[in-house]
């Protein structure tokens, strides 16, 4: 064999050495733990034969860290980009099964790399996180690789889509880039993320908590809100991670994605007619009238069991994303509360940095009174729903369905904050307040001095709920522009949605704003 082929083999022999990660007992170890490895998970998120690694060669400078000669392949971490349903993606995937899938400093470097090539690039970036943290040995350089990835995933955030899936543990200060992304997946029982685990709880104050209620996907995806989507197992939490890619723009000012559809924007919806209950006190579910909208009635909801009185939605409107903000009477009458407002505000801001129109759904009775929610801090929270859907310069629809009272008809896209097109079933009440309340308040003398006060407050409540406590108000003096057939609304929004495709909004040079945080 001459030179060459010499070194042609050597090559060979290495790379595959390297792509054995960390070895068939380690493998074993993860797949018992039901979870797939590195490059199990790379082959389910890429089309076939579409992944090109990046920096397979990169090592640690193990013997300066007292690694001694610790074989740690690809530094733990695989890095690279491919194909996602034909369209690019960049992406990292930690491996448990090479020193942990810790991150020391070249395995930070990597990242970065790829971090940089996709902002250069202008193609979303997904992080799959399964590592035991900043790598022990390393010491400081492995606190300075997780800077320079906050700071990446800050300098990208509203320009390329970020997005975290965590597979396995995430420990310290490592859940702070899956936090600083946009979009966070989890697996059930398998991951967890926290900022210090259940032995230092324990130890610091007493308390007695598992991992997986101290951190798991359910934990995060019911009680803290840090988890959008709690997926059921690796293949699952990768599915639905490409199904998100796929209603989502590369960059803030490319192309919307279309997914071509035969359901016409013409199609009625008979059934949101008999949708609203007759009895203003009964409940019913939103999200059927969301998906009745959509196109297929297919809807995406991140945050699906975290603050359920309101709900977020991507659907397609004619092949294009939508993003919806709904309350959801069937939770908790559908109140904003101050979880509710940041999920919503955080939502609106997403859509709008990507340039997808915004279609809010209006059924709400006002904001949550009460010591937990004012000492919680409602007031900035709720605030930050006003300024979301303020500074949004995105096409913004609302469909106001039935209540729709006081601060909180405000706060939920009306037409100054910028709505361009408010419409309302005639179910709506458009009101300062509910007519009992209004009632008690207006005409307490005249109720406490009649003779029959029930009857007295019988008859001004219906006088106020015929006056007010309909759309017609708000539709005479402008602050509406129609009132539509609730089986109209899908095909109203699609056309809303054609003619204002092409919206410029301009808003006051600055550096940039200061939402109340
Ligand atoms: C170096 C690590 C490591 C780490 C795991 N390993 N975590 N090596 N640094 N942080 C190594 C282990 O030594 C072991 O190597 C291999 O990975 C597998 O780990 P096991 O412990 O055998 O796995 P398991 O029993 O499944 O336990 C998983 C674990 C545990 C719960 C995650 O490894 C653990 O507690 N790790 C440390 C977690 C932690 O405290 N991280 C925070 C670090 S500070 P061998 O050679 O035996 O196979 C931090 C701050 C960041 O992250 C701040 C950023 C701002």
């Amino acid at each position: 064999m001459g030179a060459t082929a010499d070194k042609l083999k050597a090559f060979e022999e290495k790379r595959a050495d390297l792509l054995t990660m960390g070895g068939d007992k380690l493998i074993e170890k993860q797949h018992s733990l039901k979870k797939l490895t590195a490059r199990e998970r790379i082959n389910l998120f890429f089309d076939e034969g579409s992944f090109q690694e990046t920096q397979l060669f990169v090592k640690t400078r193990s013997t300066l860290f007292g690694l001694g000669e610790k074989d740690i392949k690809a530094d733990g971490v695989i890095t690279g980009f491919g194909k996602v349903n034909g369209r690019t993606v960049f992406a990292s995937f930690q491996d448990f099964t090479s020193a942990g899938g810790s991150l020391g400093e070249m395995h930070a470097k990597k990242i970065w790399k790829v971090m940089d090539l996709a902002m250069d690039a202008r193609k979303p970036f997904v992080s799959f996180n399964d590592s035991g943290g900043a790598r022990i040995q390393e010491g400081v350089p492995s606190l300075d690789g997780y800077g320079g990835i906050f700071y990446r995933n800050t300098n990208g955030s509203g320009y390329i889509p970020q997005i975290t899936a965590i597979m396995g543990p995430t420990a310290g200060g490592a859940v702070y880039s899956p936090a600083l992304t946009d979009w966070v997946f989890m697996v059930k029982e398998s991951s967890y993320m926290y900022i210090t685990g259940p032995d230092v709880i324990k130890a610091v104050i007493g308390e007695e908590v598992s991992h997986d209620e101290l951190g798991g996907a359910v934990a995060h995806a019911t009680k803290s809100g840090v988890c959008h989507w709690a997926t059921e197992n690796d293949e699952d939490c990768i599915n639905k991670v490409k199904t998100l890619l796929s209603f989502l723009p590369d960059c803030y000012d490319s192309m919307q994605p279309f997914v071509a559809t035969n359901d016409s924007p013409d199609r009625e919806c008979p059934e949101l007619d008999t949708i609203v209950p007759d009895r203003a006190t009964r409940s019913y579910d939103m999200r059927k009238v969301v998906e009745a909208v959509a196109d297929d009635n297919i809807i995406f909801e991140p945050h699906e069991m975290w603050a359920k009185s309101i709900l977020v939605a991507f659907i397609r409107i004619m092949g294009q994303t939508v993003g919806v903000i709904a309350n959801n009477p069937k939770f908790n009458a559908g109140v904003l509360d101050y979880m509710a407002s940041d999920k919503a505000s955080r939502f609106i801001r997403f859509c709008d940095a990507f340039n997808i129109p915004l279609l809010t759904f209006a059924d709400v009775p006002g904001y949550m009174p009460g010591t937990h929610q004012e000492w919680a801090g409602i007031i900035s929270h709720g605030a930050k729903l006003l300024f979301s859907y303020s500074e949004a310069t995105v096409p913004k629809i609302t469909v106001v369905t039935r209540k729709d009272y006081g601060g909180a008809y405000i706060g939920m896209c009306s037409k100054q904050l910028g709505a361009d097109y408010v419409m309302a079933w005639p179910t709506a009440e458009i009101a300062v307040m509910g007519a009992e309340g209004a009632c008690n308040i207006i005409y307490r003398r005249e109720i406490n001095s009649a003779e029959d006060p029930a009857s007295k407050r019988k008859e001004l409540v219906s006088a106020y709920e015929e006056q007010f406590n309909n759309p017609y108000f708000a539709a005479r003096m402008g602050i509406i522009e129609e009132v539509i057939a609730p089986r109209e609304t899908r095909k109203r929004v699609a056309t809303i949605l054609d003619a204002l495709k092409d919206k410029k909004e301009v808003r006051l040079p600055k550096k940039h704003n200061n939402i109340p945080l």
